[in-house]
């Protein structure tokens, strides 16, 4: 028997009875699915998994996708992306050290964005009994919803650019004062001209319709929007922060405080989500997603 416990507001949901190392049944897997599309974020927790358990799970949604980052990707599992501030005894970083450095949705500079990640907690930073490294997550649904009808109005039917590149650029950007005020030392991760190649820009409705709930919700966000199309520069950026700030009222929000064993989904077709960097070596923090494909955005 399953237990959906709402937490957030308006998203977040507490998914208990599921032991995910054991072959989940169909009836069960589709209770699973309605509660994470009715919730936006759900977590398990306590769950004692494998790769192979995470993969297994996780591909019952949908194809799953092998990072650009192929550094960050696990060893024998290409579809798991570390994300981790762990370095090897040679002093690398074995995953992604920033991600979520800003508000964004996963992939959603490809063509095909993420319709849903999943991670799952290895290690979680602690520090005097509390937790850090938090993962915030804020629904643009709601967000959508509770515009005022001549703000709706405005920006149906924009477009705006997802790009990697322009991520990259201020992300390296932010590195690079993080360093010059003495915080921690992000390894770069230079990417070859070929896999820059394979996520160019995408031009994308700002305003995109869910393809599970058909709910509206706002598909822009700080770490992958470069611009609103056909707008001039000044005006694009204003229209970009008002959302951005609207997007991230506490209401919208939901904050996941980690514990080892949880396995958290998100629907990138739904929420934003942004991290958390309140802790540093020799805390160490050890994560694994997947990330599951979607469909263009309409
Ligand atoms: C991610 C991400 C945030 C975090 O894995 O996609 O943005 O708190 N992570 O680790
Ligand atoms: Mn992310």
């Amino acid at each position: 028997m399953i237990t959906v416990t709402r937490i957030g507001k308006h998203l977040g949901a507490h998914i208990s009875g599921v032991d995910l190392s054991r072959p989940v049944d169909d009836d069960t897997f589709a209770q699973i699915a309605k509660a994470f599309f009715d919730n936006e974020v759900a977590f398990f927790r306590n769950q004692k998994i494998t790769p192979e358990h995470q993969v297994a799970f996780t591909r019952r949604f949908g194809t799953l996708e092998q990072h650009v980052r192929k550094e960050s990707r696990l060893a024998e599992h290409p579809e798991i992306l570390i994300v981790s501030n762990v370095l090897d005894d040679k002093g690398n970083a074995i995953g992604s050290q920033d991600a979520g450095r800003f508000w964004h949705s996963d992939l959603s500079y490809k063509k095909e964005p993420s319709m849903l990640s999943a991670l799952y907690a290895l290690e979680v930073p602690i520090k005097d009994a509390r937790v850090l490294g938090d993962t915030s997550f804020a629904s643009t649904t709601a967000a959508y919803d509770a515009l005022p009808e001549d703000t709706k109005r405005r920006i149906s039917g924009l477009k705006n650019v997802h790009s990697y590149r322009f991520y990259r650029a201020k992300n390296v950007e932010a590195q690079k004062q993080e360093q010059a005020s003495g915080g921690r030392v992000i390894q770069e991760q230079v990417l070859s001209e070929e896999q820059l190649k394979s996520v160019p820009d995408v031009e994308t409705p700002l305003v995109r319709t869910h393809p599970v709930t058909k709910r509206k919700g706002l598909f822009v966000n700080e770490a992958h929007t470069s611009h609103i199309v056909g707008m001039p520069p000044s005006e694009s950026e204003k229209l970009l922060s008002e959302l951005y700030q609207h997007i991230i009222k506490p209401e919208f929000v939901y904050t996941h405080k980690w514990q080892p064993g949880d396995l958290l989904m998100w629907d990138n077709a739904a929420v934003q989500h942004k991290a958390t960097f309140d802790y540093d070596l020799p805390l160490r923090r050890l994560m694994y997603r997947t990330t599951v494909r979607g469909t263009a955005a309409y």
